[in-house]
């Protein structure tokens, strides 16, 4: 059985994740999305919410699954059996980190390997850090989280 892992902070899913995630799950026979459990210093989101956000929008991938992690990525790839990494790629702006990661990573474990998807252009604008952004300031964030997503936001958020 193949197994893909997707990491991120996921503070929180975006729409552009979900269509990463989706791209993905059709690579292997698995895909495990591994959530970051400090995602930064001070997520918005606790991983618990963030799990819970995830968990509404990945209701119909059968062969997805969502696994904290802590500590370096190629440990926890070990630990799910992996040996192949996914990440989505928005722009040449992206580039420079993910290839510093991804070569760290191979430097650490070199029988892995990471797979960029290149984001769809509808996407594109879209990050983590934006969505935060219009919800600090009340906007609409609608098209931004997938739909079922967005009512678990809400909740959270009480709506503002
Ligand atoms: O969604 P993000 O925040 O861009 O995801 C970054 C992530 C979680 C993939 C990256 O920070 C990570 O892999 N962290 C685990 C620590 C690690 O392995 N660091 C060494 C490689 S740079």
């Amino acid at each position: 059985m193949t197994t893909c892992v997707y990491p991120g902070s996921f503070d929180p899913l975006t729409k552009g994740h979900l269509d990463i995630i989706e791209r993905g799950a059709k690579l292997a026979d698995q895909l495990v999305v591994g959530i970051l459990v400090n995602a930064n210093k001070q997520p918005m989101f606790t991983l618990e919410e963030r799990m819970r956000i995830m968990r509404a929008a990945i209701s119909h991938l059968s062969n997805v699954k969502i696994v904290p992690f802590d500590g370096l990525l190629v440990d926890f790839l070990k630990e799910q059996g992996a040996k192949t990494v996914v990440r989505g790629l928005r722009a040449v702006s992206d580039f420079e980190y993910e290839l510093q990661m991804a070569q760290a990573n191979r430097d650490l474990y070199p029988e892995m390997e990471t797979i960029f998807l290149v984001t769809n252009v509808q996407y594109s604008f879209i990050s983590s850090s934006v969505v935060k952004d219009i919800l600090r300031h009340g906007g609409d964030i609608s098209h931004l989280v997938p739909r079922a997503s967005l009512e678990v936001i809400e909740s959270i958020t009480g709506g503002k």
